[in-house]
């Protein structure tokens, strides 16, 4: 791997590598990303390798093993390119086929993704519903590159920016394209990126360090270890025109330990770029010094808080310090410190190639650029999404997510993390920039978007958050570790049915609290998930405090089970689905749910054939009394 010394140089190497590839030959792309790894991408990687070789292919047909898609619940994906033809659900056995139908350029109906709205095929991967309402500009590469091959980034442009930077703007420059550009942190606050360079450049002390947050500990996100995982140059190359703009010359990429795929992958390409001369000492000949270590995380969520994250650089436990002063200014080792989000690193490449016009063109107002959402629970299609700020929630949920399956209704989207809150249906028309979420009483935060639908129960939602809440918080002030834990406190009692009139306003009261006295934002902003449930679904909290019933039947505690006399067939299915044996009856007998001993599992419920309709679901009310042993006999035909 020689030494590229100045821009030119990168440009000559970029020339070289495309003109060893025939854009014309078809490439097979494998999908390796954590997700299509599960599904067994390494082995059908394998088989399709051990084809090509068998078919005496290797010099017609390439192979590409590529980061993550997005589209991660239709794993393994394989693209084969220039068509771009997308197989979805990939297993070894397919291997043979997707070899010759490249070589020949015909396509396996079979292995295309069925749109499950009008049952139609659909041959190329841009024009999957999932992917053709997203604008993927940061996270479009990860398809197109091998994340361990440096040459992969570089033929797609890879680095230019850097020598952009390098050679043709000057430090002020490169900090006002990004103020320009509207850039705002991705991280969970949104705050400008280049006023917090800036801010780190001027202030006083040497060395000053930047920091690449990829700690990551929402549950359900994967945005920032698939960027990493699946592109670590294009982070790398934002890093280090921001260590130029802001006068750095040493860094930290911070991955979670729990991330194995995205430390290997960012150190290979660190090592890559240092080879190269992209990284190091005279970078690209241009007298710029800059080398980066990696620090992988212990894996606690409040780690990824500033403060926390740079106390654990250090050397210390990852935990929280009050910031009277920034960590800008004051941070690593009390030495100016500019630590930014994954995503928020690979948008920087992005701007100083195409121009601060350009990124400032796409989005709202006061969010620019795009951001990258990780869409999961109660919707068709899961996975990864690039949209550009200012989409509407609807949009993403109906448009790319598919809807919700099983016919059922959508109640809320929560967004923001585990701080964030639940938009209600009503809002649905909201478009998501940051300044629209906050007023929602949600936030942008990293890019969590979970979808839920009507049986859902939000004060079980609330409490989860909680619960996961308490558990995270260091335990350092007390408004965090108390508070927090009286407030699931108050949330299970309701949720068992012991709610109390006055818990809603103690609740709200122990929420301002919390929000103006805690440490640092895992306590203020903790209380996001209780306020806004209460704000739009009261009616809920109401239910299960006065009226004792869950409206989802989720709370186990308000719901009872129980089988009615004038329906049941004695069919026995319940009966021996019943894992806790609480159901008894005979062929011939009506069945009976013993109420002590069931679990509230639903399996009654759910398997009772439709036809019968016999296992009852209630909350809210008593279980009405069941028929003596001696008048269960069955007389048949009642139906
Ligand atoms: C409890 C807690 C956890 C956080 N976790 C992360 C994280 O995993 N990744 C991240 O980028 N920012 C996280 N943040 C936000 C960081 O403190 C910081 O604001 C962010 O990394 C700055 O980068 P940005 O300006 O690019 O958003 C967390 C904040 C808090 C309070
Ligand atoms: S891991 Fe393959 S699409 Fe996400």
């Amino acid at each position: 791997m020689p030494r590229v010394n100045s821009p030119a140089e990168l440009e000559e190497r970029r020339q070289k590598i495309l003109s060893k590839r025939d854009p014309n030959k078809p490439c097979i792309t494998i999908c390796s990303g954590t997700g299509c790894h599960a599904y067994g991408s390494e082995k059908v990687n394998a088989a399709l390798e051990k084809e090509v070789k068998k078919q005496g292919l290797k010099a017609k047909v390439d192979i590409r093993r590529t980061g993550c898609h997005g589209f991660c619940e239709r794993g393994t994906l394989v693209v084969i390119y220039p068509e771009e033809i997308c197989y979805v659900h990939v297993q070894p056995e397919d291997a043979a086929e997707v070899v010759r139908s490249a070589k020949e350029n015909k396509v396996i109906d079979r292995l295309l993704y069925v749109n499950p709205t009008t049952g139609e095929k659909v041959i190329h991967e841009s024009e999957i519903p999932f992917y053709n309402y997203q604008n993927r500009i940061v996270f479009g590469n990860n398809r197109r590159i091998d994340p361990k091959s440096i040459d992969d980034y570089i033929a797609l442009g890879g680095y230019s920016a850097l020598s952009k930077a390098l050679s043709q703007m000057t430090l002020e420059e490169v900090i006002e394209e990004v103020k320009r550009a509207g850039l705002r942190g991705r991280g969970g606050g949104g705050f400008p990126t280049g006023a917090k360079w800036q801010t780190t450049r001027d202030t006083i002390g040497e060395p000053k360090y930047v920091i690449v947050n990829c700690d990551e500990g929402d549950p359900g996100a994967y945005m920032d270890r698939s960027l990493m995982e699946g592109n670590p140059h294009s982070v790398l190359e934002g890093l280090t025109i921001g260590a130029y703009a802001i006068g750095s010359h040493e860094g930290f990429i911070y991955v979670r330990a729990e991330y194995p795929l995205a430390v290997e992958n960012v150190g290979i390409a660190i090592q890559q770029a240092e080879r190269c001369g992209l990284l190091g000492k005279n970078i690209l000949g241009s007298g710029f010094d800059f080398e980066v270590k990696v620090h992988r995380g212990a894996g606690a969520f409040v780690s990824g808080e500033s403060s926390a994250l740079m106390t654990a650089i250090e050397g210390n436990v990852g935990e929280p310090r009050p910031k009277y002063i920034h960590t800008s200014e004051k941070g690593i080792r009390d030495r100016p410190s500019c630590l930014n989000n994954v995503e928020t690193w690979a948008n920087v490449p992005l701007i100083i190639t195409n121009g601060a016009t350009w990124y400032a063109s796409i989005g709202t107002e006061g969010s620019k650029g795009t951001k990258i959402f990780s869409l999961v629970g109660k919707v068709n299609n899961t996975g990864l999404v690039e949209v550009p700020m200012g989409i509407t929630l609807r949009d993403i949920v109906y448009k790319i997510g598919g809807g919700i399956p099983g016919g059922k209704k959508f109640k809320a989207v929560q967004t923001g993390g585990p701080s964030g809150g639940c938009i209600p249906e009503k809002l649905l028309d909201s478009r998501v920039d940051f300044d629209e979420l906050a007023r929602l009483g949600s936030m942008m935060g990293s890019g969590g978007m979970i979808v839920m639908d009507e049986d859902t129960c939000m004060v079980d939602t609330a409490r989860y958050f909680l619960d996961f809440l308490a558990d995270e918080s260091c335990g350092k002030c007390t408004p965090c570790r108390e508070g927090i834990k009286q407030m699931l406190d108050i949330l299970t009692d309701i949720c068992g049915g012991r709610g109390r009139e006055g818990d809603i306003e103690l609740l709200e009261e122990l929420s301002e609290v919390i929000r103006d006295t805690s440490l640092c934002a895992l306590g203020a902003t903790a209380p996001n998930p209780v306020l806004t449930t209460i704000q739009y679904f009261r009616d809920e909290y109401e239910a299960h405090i006065k009226e004792k019933r869950c409206p989802a039947y989720v709370c186990k505690e308000l719901v009872s089970y129980y089988i009615d006399p004038a329906k049941c067939q004695a069919c026995m299915i319940c009966l021996r689905s019943c894992p806790a044996e609480a159901i008894s009856g005979g062929k011939n007998q009506i069945h009976v749910i013993d109420q002590s001993k069931c679990t509230k599992c639903g399996n009654c419920f759910d398997l009772c054939p439709p036809r019968f309709d016999a296992v009852k679901r209630i909350s809210g009310e008593p279980v009405p009394p069941s028929l003596p042993e001696d008048e269960r006999a069955l007389v048949r035909g009642k139906e």
